[in-house]
């Protein structure tokens, strides 16, 4: 099997993964065109990688330069880039995908000379914050947002996140040699059986 994350530039690759915030516990209604927006928002605005088995696009990790205007977050004089999405196809799931392309954004956000990572996750049920902790991102504290959002229902619904944070400047040894191999591997090393 194998095994890659490259820059993800495919719209239909996108739609596919981002599909999975439609399904629980999210439930977020997007049309086509609302897909293709946030699409071109990542492009233009960020970068955004894909995690490939056998060139099928299973998972993505976009990340925005800057912190965004309309979140609680305060950061001084600092270079910030914001991980704005992680998703895994729900059949590739719990086999590290998600670990590798947390520390896949980690690693190319400090390469390309920011200062800190952060992002916005769920305050319950989230299935991001136990590999974001243990890259060694930490909470953010006294600060949440509620977001509101139209569901699959029809209803609109708000769920409450709390923000993490990881200083890109020390990194902690084992996140670091763990980035590194990241790196490596997605040259296009195979992985599994
Ligand atoms: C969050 C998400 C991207 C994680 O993807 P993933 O590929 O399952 O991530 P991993 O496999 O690296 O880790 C997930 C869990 O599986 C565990 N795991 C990793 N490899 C494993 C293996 N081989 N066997 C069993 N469990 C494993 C990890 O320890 C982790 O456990 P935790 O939940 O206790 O922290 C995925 O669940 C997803 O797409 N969720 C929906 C979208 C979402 O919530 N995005 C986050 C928005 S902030």
């Amino acid at each position: 099997m194998k095994w890659k994350i490259k820059i993800l530039n495919n719209l239909n690759d996108f739609k596919k993964v981002y599909r999975v915030f439609s399904e629980p516990p999210y439930n977020e209604k997007y049309t086509d065109e609302e897909l293709e927006n946030i699409f071109i928002e990542y492009q233009e605005k960020g970068y955004m990688y894909g995690s490939y088995i056998d060139e099928k696009c299973v998972g993505l990790i976009a990340l925005e330069r800057g912190a965004k205007s309309d979140q609680p977050v305060k950061f001084q004089d600092e270079d910030v880039m914001y991980l704005a999405d992680i998703a895994v196809l729900n059949n590739y799931r719990r086999k590290g995908l998600g670990n590798q392309l947390m520390l896949y954004a980690v690693m190319q956000s400090k390469l390309l000379g920011y200062k800190k990572l952060y992002m916005r996750t769920l305050k319950n049920g989230s299935m991001s914050y136990g590999i974001a902790l243990r890259i060694g991102f930490k909470q953010i504290p006294n600060t949440f947002q509620s977001v509101e959002r139209e569901r699959i229902n029809g209803k609109t619904e708000t769920m409450q996140n709390i923000f993490l944070e990881i200083d890109l400047k020390n990194l902690n040894k084992e996140a670091l040699r763990q980035g590194i191999n990241m790196l490596n591997y997605s040259k296009g090393n195979e992985i599994g059986g």
